[in-house]
Formats: structure tokens, C-alpha cells, sequence
């Protein structure tokens, strides 16, 4: 396995590759990550991850400078399946002057997680435009855990008519229910005991629409009060439709609920596809 601090090295190195499948990740990989991994691996002889805890994304208030980071482990795990190339420049090296040049993203990155994360999907759309520059994949994976990310790089790809295949992984769970996520760590043990509640209340949600119940905001509402209850901080929980993003409208059948909140000092996302009974 390759290991490669440089753009110039990484081009280099996958320029004679025939196909490559390529999972851009932030570092601290859990199973989900490897999940992804796997997937690429099935897809292409040649897979790449890259390593990079992007500041552009992250608000002034937000979690850049605690967010876990844990190369040589990270590594190790990467090697042991078999992962080709991986890519993990400093930040001098990916962002060697101000970046200036900011992908924009669609109005659909303001709602959601746009909502409370200021600039967050510029910065995201903007690392992996110039990720996807630097790899040039022919196969791109990314995780539903991040719904939104996935729905607005797919948009990218599509809008912008990079010559990539984006193909989706699905969110890995603790044996409870709980999403795997870097961001896990950061909570005490009793936190983590609660922690479950989003998937639960999303879970309620899915019931109950699968059962045939269409209010949706009431269903929301009832989510979001849930975790109110149990001292959680919500953001949102919402009803959405699958393609689009926009809000669910009574008739829709591909729907998935997407919710965000905050238990002391962590915030957690989570989402579930639905499929409503059609008449
Ligand atoms: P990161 O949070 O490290 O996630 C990297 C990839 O792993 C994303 O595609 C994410 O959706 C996926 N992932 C995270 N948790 C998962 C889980 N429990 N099951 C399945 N997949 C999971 O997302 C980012 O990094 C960054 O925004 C990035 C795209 C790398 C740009 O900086």
C-alpha cells in the first residue's frame, strides 16, 4: 500500500491504473468507512482513500481541532484490505494558499444540515471536487450515512459532468442501532446509553408512515419531542423525498427522515429511507 503526502506523487502513482474506485474520508475509520472500502474494493483492481480532516468545512464553533485523528491505526486497517493507494496530504499541501475558488453549491445545500452548518456543503463540495481532481476516479464511494452529502455529490457529478460513477454504501449500525460515526467517541458512557434514541425515534417515524400514517410534520413533530424529553438538543427532523430533498408532500411514496441533534456537547445526524404504502 502506497502511502502518499503529494498531489504530484498520487497522480503519478494511479496515472497507469485502468479503473479506480476512490472513498474520500476524514481519517478515524470505523467499520462504515471500511464498509465503503469493501464495496470500492468489489468494484475496481485499483482502490484509493484519502486521509484529509478538511477545515472548510467546519464552522469557527465546530469540532475541527478535537476531531479524532488516528493515521497509523487508520492505515493499518486500510492495508488489511487491501486498499491501494492512499492519499493523505497536510494541510499546506491541499491548501498551499487561501482557497479562493469555492465550489457553490445548489439551494438545496441551505436547507437541513445547511441550515445549521453555515458553509459546511461549500466546503465539502469544494474538497471533493478538487479530491476527485487530484485521484481522478472512475468510481466514487460514499456513505447514506451522510444523505444530504451523498444527494449534493451526486448533483455535482451530474451537473458538472465529471466522467464518475457515484455509488452508495449504507449506513452501518452499532448492534443497538446507533450509526457508526467518528463523532460516537466524543460521548460519555451514559450519553452513548441515550445516544440510541435518534435511531429509535426514527425509527418510530418509519413505522408509523410504513403503517400508513401521511401526517408527516406530526410525525416529525413527535420525534423531535421525543428527544426533546430525554435532553437532547434537536436541530431538526424532518420528512423529506428520497430524489429530491424537498420536503415530503402527502402522496409521496420514496421518503426518507432525516434527523439531527445534539446531546451535550456532540452532535449526531442519522437518516432511514422509507417506502410508503401506496394506495
Ligand atoms: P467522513 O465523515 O470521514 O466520512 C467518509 C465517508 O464515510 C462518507 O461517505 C460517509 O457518509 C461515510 N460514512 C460515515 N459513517 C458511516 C456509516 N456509519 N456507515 C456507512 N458509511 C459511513 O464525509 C466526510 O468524511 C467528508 O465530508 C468528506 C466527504 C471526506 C469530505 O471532506
Amino acid at each position: 500500500m502506497d502511502i502518499l503526502p503529494t498531489i504530484a506523487e498520487t497522480r503519478s502513482r494511479l496515472k497507469k491504473e485502468a479503473l479506480v474506485a476512490f472513498v474520500p474520508t476524514m481519517g478515524n475509520l470505523h467499520q462504515g468507512h471500511l464498509d465503503l472500502v469493501r464495496i470500492a474494493r468489489e468494484r475496481a483492481a485499483c482502490v484509493a482513500v484519502s486521509i484529509f480532516v478538511n477545515r472548510l468545512q467546519f464552522g469557527p464553533n465546530e469540532d475541527f481541532d478535537r476531531y479524532p485523528r488516528t493515521f497509523a491505526a487508520d492505515c493499518a486497517q486500510l492495508e488489511r484490505l487491501g486498499v491501494d493507494v492512499v492519499f493523505a496530504p497536510d494541510e499546506k499541501e491541499l491548501y498551499p494558499e487561501m482557497q479562493q475558488f469555492l465550489v457553490a453549491p445548489p439551494p438545496v445545500a441551505d436547507i437541513l444540515e445547511g441550515e445549521y452548518r453555515s458553509g459546511f456543503f461549500r466546503g465539502v463540495v469544494t474538497v471533493v471536487l478538487k479530491l476527485f481532481n487530484i485521484v481522478r476516479p472512475h468510481i466514487a464511494v460514499f456513505g447514506k450515512k451522510d444523505y444530504q452529502q451523498l444527494h449534493i455529490v451526486r448533483g455535482l457529478v451530474r451537473q458538472l459532468a465529471l466522467p464518475i460513477e457515484i455509488v452508495a454504501g449504507e449506513t452501518l449500525r452499532a448492534p443497538d442501532g446507533l450509526a457508526l460515526s467518528s463523532r460516537n467517541q466524543y460521548l460519555s458512557p451514559a450519553e452513548r446509553a441515550e445516544a440510541v434514541r435518534l435511531y429509535q425515534a426514527l425509527t418510530g417515524v418509519k413505522v408509523a408512515v410504513m403503517a400508513g400514517d401521511a401526517d408527516f410534520r406530526g410525525l416529525a413533530e413527535g420525534a423531535r419531542k421525543l428527544l426533546d424529553k430525554h435532553g437532547w438538543n434537536v436541530d431538526y427532523v424532518a420528512l423529506h423525498k428520497q430524489a429530491t430533498l424537498d420536503p415530503a408532500q402527502p402522496g409521496d411514496l420514496d421518503l426518507v427522515v432525516l434527523g439531527a441533534a445534539r446531546l451535550g456537547s456532540t452532535r449526531l445526524i442519522d437518516n432511514m429511507e422509507i417506502r410508503a404504502p401506496g394506495r
